[in-house]
């Protein structure tokens, strides 16, 4: 059996309702239980039109450590495999909030929760042949600018958290795969494109319209926008291939279309390092 955990009502909820879902085991991780119905509701309609049973909803809190070592710890204990794992969550457009242990809340949801969850699962990824992480990132991350002593909130803009968020999810990535090299685990990053989705619920609203009547006119639709996350989860062209960046299912290594920062491998490994320590992962 294999086991997909993702999030989202978004992007992921229309990979579930076509054919992969038919031969994998799905987690549908939702944020609260106030999101439960939502997730129960979701998985039914994936039960039904594909077939497979093997469907769960499970309460997973990014933002919060605790729940991220809850969450892994009964999945470690329930399953013998993983073969995707999917980090789609993400805010936007939220103002600086700290979180009950400190952490700062979007760049918790969005990096740090994903960084400590993946790692938390490497072994049991480790155990199962060629698995793959994928790392939903997004365009933006042209217009971030990472340090390693800023990971926690310290400089913050409502956009520019976002845009950063996004620049550390690739160069999480990049960081993981040298860590992986040797064994048959991989991992990419992807932009998905402009997807009309919930993602910009929490900006003003003068903003938000504006781009939702564009959204209407030219964004992907959801199953469009889950096309490359799809891809960088099962396609037999990327076996093997790790570290790499993807856009409308095709490689974009090395463009212009990626911040020359997510290339400086020191800052990388140094940001990895503080991400431990913010995670108390080490
Ligand atoms: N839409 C676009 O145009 C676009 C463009 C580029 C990149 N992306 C990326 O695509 C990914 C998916 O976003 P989307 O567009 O599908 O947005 P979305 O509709 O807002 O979905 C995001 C999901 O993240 C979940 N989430 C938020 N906070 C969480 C937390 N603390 N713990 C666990 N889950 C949490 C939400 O769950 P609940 O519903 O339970 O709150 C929501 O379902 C994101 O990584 C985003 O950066 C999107």
């Amino acid at each position: 059996m294999h086991y997909l955990p993702f999030k989202g009502d978004g992007l992921f909820h229309v990979d579930c309702d076509h054919k992969y879902s038919i031969t994998c085991g799905i987690y549908y991780c939702t944020t609260t239980e106030g999101s439960r119905e939502r997730a129960e509701a979701a998985c039914k309609t994936i039960k039904e039109t594909s077939g497979n049973q093997n469907v769960f909803v499970k309460i997973i809190d990014l933002s919060i450590m605790a729940s991220v070592r809850k969450f892994a710890e009964d999945f470690t204990k329930e399953e013998k495999r993983l073969d995707i794992l999917v980090n789609n969550a993400a805010v936007s457009g939220m103002k600086k909030t700290m979180t009950e242990e400190g952490l700062e809340y979007s760049y918790a949801t969005n990096y740090l929760g994903p960084f400590l969850l993946t790692n938390l699962l490497l072994d049991l990824m480790k155990k199962t042949p060629n698995s793959r992480i994928v790392n939903v990132s997004s365009i933006v991350n042209m217009f971030g600018s990472v340090s390693f002593d800023t990971l926690n909130g310290e400089k913050y803009s409502i956009a520019g958290t976002y845009y950063d968020t996004k620049l550390l999810n690739i160069m999480f990535t990049k960081e993981l795969a040298r860590k992986l090299q040797g064994t048959s685990v991989t991992t990419s990053c992807l932009h998905p494109g402009s997807v009309r989705t919930e993602l910009l619920r929490n900006i003003p609203v003068f903003v938000r319209v504006p781009f939702q009547i564009m959204g209407l006119l030219f964004f992907k639709t959801c199953e469009e926008g889950a096309q490359t996350t799809i891809y960088c989860a099962i396609s037999e062209d990327l076996q093997g291939v790790s570290g790499h960046y993807y856009m409308d299912c095709k490689d974009y290594e090395n463009t212009i279309w990626i911040s020359k920062q997510a290339y400086d491998e020191g800052l990388c490994k140094k940001i990895w390092e503080v991400s431990e320590r913010l995670t108390e992962s080490k």
